[in-house]
Parts: structure tokens; sequence; C-alpha cells
């Protein structure tokens, strides 16, 4: 088979990509190690920045996510026993973000794709790139006991943090910065109404705790645990508990517990790798790099990647210019760090740390406190929280 574009992983970055691709009439092929079923049965994040707004729409698969998705202009930080709101959309001059489940976008793609009728290979297995520093890449797997190869122009590895792409790049061409914090998030999600209007992040003396949505009858949960927690270990009731403990009364009161549907334990890791580039292999979103979820930062990164390489091979063909593409790490990668920056300040802000002196959650409180009494403070949060404009400091370059 030959195509333009190789597509390594078909989460959301992958079938972002081969969206926008097809928008520009460039052909792409998907690769996929699992089924469709089991991409779409991961529970992630559901919160949508603009810009990832924006390339919903422009890939022409928006119309149920501004449908159902709800526009949210502000978010609740619960520390010292009270709630502060930090009013997103009055401090970043009318810029909101959008509760839409990374599972319903999946889907809104995945079904987009199949329309249209674009290739997709699921369940391939022993996927292998090969000659990607060269101008004639390949991509290689096995399906149903049969060898295929696919030739292609460039190679995009959005196959997630373990996937083949970035660990086949050359060692010693890459660097990979990492810090894994010693929790990680029990999430539980249930069809209740969400506690507020509005989510809460939460810094409490027992651990963080996150409240969101999915929609007015979904809620999703999260609770800071210890690492060697099991999910097993943890009855829907003892989460319901928990949680109480760690909200203020009203929370409290307005809570309302139901039975889970899923609950799931992810551990948190800051993760990025340099460059992005190999050649004709390009890193797009977990592949290249890894958030801690405090900030809601991991699918809208992602989205920005696939959005200045799909930029980067349209000017390729249409221009015949590489520019783009050499310049593709460089521009990533600004991005990427003010994210990484972001969401690791907020993580160690709000959570407990194994260890931590008496005196750490006293500095959190205050610095907390301290935020939410200036003008400057809440506008550092609301900014980075609704996602940096995507030429930030482009000019002072
Ligand atoms: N061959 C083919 N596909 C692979 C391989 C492989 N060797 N290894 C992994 N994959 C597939 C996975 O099965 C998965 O479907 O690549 C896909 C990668 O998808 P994600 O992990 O969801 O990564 P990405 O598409 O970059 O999405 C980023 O996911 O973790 C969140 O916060 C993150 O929301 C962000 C989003
Ligand atoms: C979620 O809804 O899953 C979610 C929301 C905000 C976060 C992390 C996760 O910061």
């Amino acid at each position: 088979m030959r195509t333009q574009v190789a597509i390594v992983g078909g989460g959301p970055s992958g079938l972002l990509l081969g969206q926008l691709l097809h928008k520009a009439g460039i052909d792409a092929v998907i690769v996929e190690r699992v089924s469709g079923d089991y991409v779409l049965g991961r529970i992630r994040a559901g919160i949508l920045e603009q810009v990832s707004i924006d390339l919903m729409d422009e890939a022409g698969v928006g119309a149920r996510m501004h449908k159902e998705g709800l526009v949210h202009e502000g978010i609740e930080m619960l520390f010292g026993g009270e709630r502060h709101r930090v009013d997103l959309n009055k401090l970043t001059g009318g810029k909101n973000v959008m509760v839409y489940g990374q599972t319903e976008l999946t889907r809104d793609l995945m079904e987009a794709r199949s329309a249209a009728g674009l290739p997709t290979v699921y369940e391939a297995q022993n996927v292998r790139v090969h000659e990607f520093d060269s101008t004639h890449p390949y991509v290689t797997y096995e399906k149903n006991g049969k060898s295929e190869r696919i030739d292609c122009d460039f190679i995009a590895g959005c196959d997630g943090f373990h996937g083949v792409c970035r660990a086949s790049a050359p060692r010693s061409a890459i660097k990979e910065y990492e810090k894994v914090y010693p929790f990680g998030w029990l999430g539980l999600l249930a069809d209740t109404p969400p506690v507020n209007h509005e989510l809460i992040y939460v810094n409490s003396p027992r651990g963080f705790a996150l409240c969101s949505q999915r929609s007015a009858t979904r809620s999703r949960y999260y609770l800071q645990v210890p690492l060697t927690d099991k999910v097993e270990e943890w009855t829907d009731d003892a989460f319901w508990q928990e949680l109480k403990l760690r909200l203020d009364d009203k929370g409290r009161r307005d809570l309302v517990t139901g039975p889970s549907i899923e609950k799931s334990i992810a551990p948190l890791r800051s993760f990025v790798t340099e460059p992005l580039r190999f050649g004709r292999m390009f890193l797009a979103g977990d592949a290249g790099h890894i958030v801690p979820p405090t900030g809601a930062k991991g699918l809208n990164l992602a989205a920005t990647d696939v959005k200045f390489l799909h930029d980067a091979i349209v000017e390729f063909y249409k221009d015949k210019s590489e520019a783009g593409i050499d310049d593709y790490s460089r521009k990533c990668l600004g991005r990427i760090w003010r994210a990484e920056r972001f969401s690791w300040w907020f993580t160690q802000l709000m959570h407990r740390f194994p260890h931590d002196e008496a005196i750490t959650s006293k500095f959190q409180n205050a610095e907390l406190d301290y935020l939410m009494n200036s003008e400057s403070g809440l506008k550092t949060i609301a900014e980075n929280y609704v996602g940096l404009p995507l030429d930030f400091g482009a000019s002072k370059r």
C-alpha cells in the first residue's frame, strides 16, 4: 500500500491529524494497535481550550461538540475550607473553556473518518517504522497472520506514551525529561448531577480532589491517592465518603452519590521528548509529552501539535517548502514547555506530597490566598487555564 502520510496510532491525535489532512486533500492511513471500541473505552479528561474547539471545527467535526459541550466561564478553587472563583471569562477578556469528554471527541472523529471512507487498520500487530531518515520511509505491521507494508512520504507518530515511534528514534538523537509524581488520581464516573455547575479544584488536608463533569447528568470526580492503592480496594461508598471529607459543607450538602460507571487510578507524570522530529518521522501528542492532568492540558497540547504538523505537511506539498517541517519541533516545544510548567506548578500547589512538613501546606495555603486576592495572580491562573495564544511570545523572539 502507498499513502502520503502513515499515521501510527488512532487516538485523538492520529484521528484529528487524519481528518485535517483529508480536508487539505492529503492521503493518510491510520494504523492502530487495538480495536476502535478499546480506544473509545478509555476515559480521559474533558476540557477543551478554544484552540482545540477551533480545530474540531476546521476538521468539520464540531457540530455535536457545539450542541452538547458545556461552555464554562470560570472554575472554583477550594482551600482552607473556603471556595474562591476564578472568572476565566472576565480575566482573559472573554475566553472560556468547554467541557466535552475526550471519548465523545474521539467518537466524532472516528465517525467522520468512517463516513468519508478513510482507511484505518485496527488491531494491527507488531507495528514497526523504517527508514525515516530517508525520503522513502515505510511502516510494517501484521494483521490476520499476514505481513503488510505501507510506503509513505511521512510518518506521524501519534501512538501515545507507550508507542513504537519514539522508541524507534536513535537514542543518540533524543533527550527525555521526566518527573514521576508520588501519587495517583483515582477517578470515578457516575450518572449523577454534578455537585457544582463549574469545576472545583480542591486542596484539602486529606489531599487533592477534583469535581468535574461530562454533562448535566454525568459527573466525573477524582481523589489523590497513594500509588500503592489498588482500584479494587476502593468501593463506591469509600470513594464518596472520602470525597465528602475533602469538600466544604456546601459540597457535602450538594453532592449526589450513586453507583460508578467507571473507576480507575492514573499515575501522574511530567515528560517531554526533544526533539519531536527525526527525519521524516514526527511525534505528536502523548508520544512526545505527558502532563499531569491538573491543568487539563493533555488533549489541548496534542491538538496544537497536530495543527502545527498539519500546517507543515500542507506547506510541504502545496508550497514545496520544508521550512514548516524544519521548524516543527521548535514551534511545538515552546508551547509544550509552557503547559508543562503550568501543569507541574498547579500540581505541586494542590497536592499533599509524602513526607511534607507541616509548613508546606501553610505555604500552599498562603500562595493560594495570595493568588485569589491578587488581580495579577488570578490572571496568571486564568490565562494559563484557558490556554496561551498559539503565537504567545513570538514577537519577542
Ligand atoms: N502501533 C499502533 N498504535 C499504537 C501503538 C503501536 N505500536 N502503540 C500505541 N498505539 C495506539 C494506542 O492504542 C492509542 O490508541 O496509539 C494511540 C495513542 O492514543 P493516546 O494515548 O490517546 O494519545 P494521543 O492520541 O496523543 O492523545 C492524547 O490522550 O492521554 C491523553 O491527555 C492526553 O488527552 C490527551 C490525549
Ligand atoms: C476531567 O473532567 O476528567 C478533568 C477535568 C479537569 C482536569 C482534569 C480532568 O484538570
